[in-house]
């Protein structure tokens, strides 16, 4: 491989996809406007617990362009999946749309209005009269546990005997934090676009996962998945709501199928709080203890959240506290509790940003009460293996990280007395927390042709949802083949694809670039195959003799002929090849990792709180794309300052309705409140991962962000604040 072939993997280079996107040509699901559509606009309940008593929807049927309303008691028939991640067919709301007159969460559909403009039918939906049977709604986690109790969840860990350790340790803190609901806001709504030909259905779908779509419509509708083609070919973001399969594009399927002609259904703004899923909320305790050389002794994590009355979501907020510090008795528990809320799911470092918001703030509760500078009591504590699994780690730099990161930020500034830092009439609090993500790699198919006209075109059923797979794609195929980055089409976001993964918890690049390389060296070997036959160009040579150069073969001698000319030579259309790479092994513990510095600083004067300075050195092994991995941290950055300061969907406690529901009053972090971030990456290949040595960026840049933020606030103001996010009232 010559050193130019090489230098494209972790090469800048730009978004292939950056000019459709930027000109418009991107084709959104809801961009997709097919002869003689339908447009559908929900109707959504208005209390948050009880039934549906009456529907009357006379009224609307005769407003301008409606074709149907539908409703529990007139919709299609469907079919339950069994939501089997495994298997591939998951959806987060496992209960059908329209099941019945049952309501469980204020904003879930209750009917459907299908008008021949969009206008028409939201216009009708308004029109529908709905009356309810109201039950007491179930508000909050306090509520629900004083209800309904607990119920066990998963991913729980025990080890040694914490409590005992605990009552005769040094020195012991023993806390509470809390975390609200966060919601998905990517730009781009939920949405679907669906027709059928011939029972074959289509549907452009907002989605993360355009295979598990399939696969889950297809248990849905009971019908083979060869008959349903779901595409995502561009998606606005998902931040994981999009990630499984919500009752708007089941209904949209449906009711296209019913009446026989497209249908589109994007879900309002206001309903993206409650029909597609959230972050649940959490409360969390955590028990720690050190002996007296500071080294922890016992950990408890016990956490519980908030899940829907139809499904169990459990937010694994202990996930990473079984591994990330040495410690010998050491519990992690999870539980749910049932309120009136639409199903959580998955939301950008599921578990792991609400559960090191608590630990990592722990940690320095920890480290001052054993009297420890928080840097080193980490340095101090860090897992040299995973305890948990008793597994080595196959790649582990979080010191590097943690001291590269600490130099950069200048650490050793830090003058620990609270409230002692000044800049002009703002208080300076310098903070820190680790961060942490698991490394996952799932099954993944490609496949990878090289054409006469001297172009390759690579494929997979994964989707890039705005992070750079299309490019990183693009990457792999010319790091194998030496086509250049402009002569590569990537197809991705279409079900009839080799099947790919969900782009969820950052194993998008770690599966699906092995399986590109796999399927792009197969094409090579049978452009070699052609090449060295009885009409080939290098006829009677073995193809280990050939070596990839300039967009062509060279033989040891020094000739070069191009693939276009190759393939030419013996009529032959492309080169083709496929493969299949399996899930990772275990082996290992895979985990990437890294820490946070952050800089406050507060004005006591007019109360204002702001973050100054991050920054943030990353150890997700082999970086691919130094410009979208930087992207990807820096954004994550952003949006663990939003959950550090902003984000909460508040409730009206007294009917478990979302109040702060849009983009004015759902508060996300704007440009001015943007920090200088300074993103380290590491870039110590784990080879022990893939072949790439790459383990994946998207989520670990959240995961500690909030605490490191809380920390700060701390050594600005002298306050702990154990519950998110970090509003002004708390400080004053
Ligand atoms: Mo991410 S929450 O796995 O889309």
């Amino acid at each position: 491989m010559s050193d130019k072939q090489q230098s494209i993997i972790g090469a800048g280079v730009p978004r292939i996809d950056g000019p459709d996107k930027l000109s418009g040509r991107a084709n959104y699901a809801a961009d997709n406007l097919p002869p003689n559509l339908a447009y559908g606009y929900g109707v959504f309940s208005t209390i948050a617990s009880g039934k549906v008593s009456q529907l009357s929807v006379d009224e609307a049927r005769k407003m301008p362009g409606v074709v149907d309303i539908f409703h529990h008691s007139h919709f299609p028939t469907l079919y339950h999946t069994p939501s089997s991640f495994a298997q591939g067919n998951k959806v987060e709301e496992t209960r059908l749309p329209f099941e019945d007159e049952r309501v469980y969460y204020e904003g879930q559909f209750v009917a459907l209005v299908i008008a021949d403009t969009f206008e028409n039918a939201r216009a009708a939906a308004r029109r529908v009269k709905v009356t309810y049977s109201t039950d007491q709604a179930v508000a909050n986690l306090d509520q629900g546990v004083e209800a309904n109790g607990t119920q066990a969840g998963s991913g729980n860990h025990d080890r040694g005997d914490a409590a005992s350790a605990f009552d005769s340790a040094a020195a012991t803190i023993d806390v509470t934090y809390r975390t609200p609901v966060e919601t998905h806001n990517p730009m781009e709504m939920h949405a679907s676009t669906a027709w059928w030909d011939d029972e074959h259905l289509t549907i452009f779908d907002a989605s993360q996962g355009v295979v598990v779509a399939r696969n889950a419509l297809s248990k849905i509708f009971a019908m083979p998945p060869e008959r349903i083609t779901v595409h995502a070919p561009y998606i606005g973001s998902g931040f994981g709501s999009k990630l499984w399969t919500w009752p708007h594009a089941i209904a949209t399927a449906a009711v296209s199928r019913e009446l026989g002609r497209p249908v589109q259904l994007v879900v309002p703004r206001q309903q993206m709080f409650t029909t597609t899923g959230h972050r649940p909320e959490t409360r969390q305790r955590l028990r720690l203890a050190t002996d007296g050389n500071g080294k922890l002794v016992s950990l408890r994590h016990e956490a519980i959240n908030t899940t829907s009355y139809t499904d169990q979501y459990v937010e694994t907020c202990g996930s990473v506290t079984k591994s990330l510090y040495r410690c010998p008795n050491l519990t992690v528990s999870h539980e749910t509790t049932q309120v009136n809320r639409g199903t959580p799911t998955s939301m950008r470092a599921p578990g792991a940003a609400p559960g090191l918001f608590a630990l990592e703030s722990a940690i320095d509760e920890m480290a001052d009460a054993a009297g420890v500078d928080p840097v080193q009591f980490r340095l101090d504590n860090y897992a040299e293996r995973d305890e948990s699994q008793d597994l080595d780690f196959s790649s582990n730099h979080i010191v590097e990280a943690t001291n590269r990161a600490a130099e950069k930020f200048g650490w050793a500034d830090r003058n620990p007395e609270i409230g002692s830092m000044r800049k002009g009439r703002e208080i300076v609090g310098y903070g820190m927390a680790a961060c942490n993500w698991e490394a996952l790699k799932r099954p993944c198919d490609a496949r990878v042709s090289i054409r006469a006209d001297g172009t390759a075109f690579a494929s997979c059923a994964t989707q890039d949802i705005g992070t750079g797979t299309y490019t990183i794609v693009a990457q792999a195929v010319s790091d194998v083949t030496g086509i250049p980055i402009d002569r590569i089409t990537v197809k991705l976001g279409d079900s009839s694809y080799p099947d790919g993964p969900v782009s969820g918890g950052s194993w998008a690049t770690a599966t699906t670039l092995p399986a590109i390389a796999g399927a792009a060296r197969k094409a090579l070997d049978e452009i070699k195959r052609y090449a060295t036959g009885s009409n080939g160009v290098f006829a009677g040579a073995s193809g280990d003799d050939l070596e990839v150069a300039d967009g062509g073969l060279r033989s040891a001698d020094g000739k070069l002929v191009s693939f276009a000319d190759i393939l030419e030579a013996g009529r032959y259309g492309s080169a083709d090849g496929e493969a299949h790479t399996e899930a990772a092994d275990s082996k290992y513990s895979y985990r990437s990792f890294g820490a946070h510095f952050v800089e406050v600083r507060w004005d006591p004067g007019i109360s204002h709180l702001r973050v100054a300075r991050v920054v943030s050195a990353i150890d997700v092994g082999r970086v691919i794309n130094e410009t979208t991995a930087r992207n990807q941290v820096e954004g994550a950055v952003v949006m663990g300052i939003g959950m550090g300061l902003f984000e909460a969907t508040e409730y009206d406690q007294r009917n478990a309705r979302p109040v702060n529901n849009d983009y004015a009053e759902y508060v996300v972090p704007v440009h001015a409140d943007q920090p200088e971030i300074d993103v380290i990456l590491l870039d110590h290949p784990d080879l022990a991962f893939n072949e790439y040595g790459a383990r994946g960026i998207g989520e670990i840049g959240v995961t500690g962000l909030a605490a490191a933020i809380a920390n700060a606030v701390h050594h600005a103001t002298g306050k702990r604040i154990r519950e998110l996010p970090i509003t002004l009232d708390k400080l004053m």
